[in-house]
């Protein structure tokens, strides 16, 4: 299903904090605190965060760190009110092209291994399992997953890449 109003994709700011805790709140059992995204925002040179908006607010967030030639994924999350409609897909999207304009060579994550959604999204965007994080998470204890996509710049998720820009061209999310 499509979107109907234009989504816009930008760098996080300081503003956008709050609308970002409320999603956070509503999508993980152990949200950030308020004070890591903001020393995120200010004081992190390796952190580069986006948010999606429609004309009511942000509707999505996430940000990578440049790990030497690595994207790490650090949060990602879209309101539960705005889901299945493309809108983690063309943010992802977003955070391939910023991670490929700083230079990495791959994408990287963790991700609880309850989490077949999230997981659904990352292997149709290229993403392997390389590897398990024995209990990484510490509120209960769950092993998480490490996903990661093969070269950014080679011909496998160039070709991702451009599916999901045109995908997200024909959802209106261009
Ligand atoms: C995972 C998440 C970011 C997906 O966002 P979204 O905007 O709903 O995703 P999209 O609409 O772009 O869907 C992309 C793909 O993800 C998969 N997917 C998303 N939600 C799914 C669900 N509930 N069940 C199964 N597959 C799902 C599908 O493969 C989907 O592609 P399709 O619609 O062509 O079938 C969202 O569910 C979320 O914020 N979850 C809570 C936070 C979270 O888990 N973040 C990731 C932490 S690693």
């Amino acid at each position: 299903m499509a979107v109907s109003a234009a989504l816009v994709i930008g760098p996080m700011r300081m503003a956008d904090v709050a609308a970002v805790l409320e999603i956070e709140r509503l999508s993980f059992s152990s949200p950030w605190p308020a004070f890591a995204f903001e020393q995120e925002l200010t004081a992190n040179r390796l952190a580069h965060y986006r948010v999606a908006r429609l004309a009511d607010g942000v509707v999505a967030f996430g940000g990578i760190w440049l790990m030497v030639d690595e994207a790490h994924i650090t949060t990602f999350g879209v309101h539960p009110d705005h889901r299945r409609q493309g809108i983690g897909r063309r943010l992802l999207l977003q955070l391939a092209e910023v991670a490929l304009e700083l230079g990495s060579s791959r994408m990287t994550l963790e991700v609880r291994v309850s989490n077949e959604a999230a997981q659904r999204l990352y292997h149709s965007f290229g993403f392997n399992i390389t590897g398990r994080r024995v209990a990484y998470y510490s509120d209960d204890g769950e092993d998480a997953l490490v996903m990661t996509t093969p070269d950014l710049a080679g011909p496998a998720m160039q070709a991702v890449l451009a599916a999901e820009q045109a995908r997200a061209s024909e959802n209106g999310l261009g």
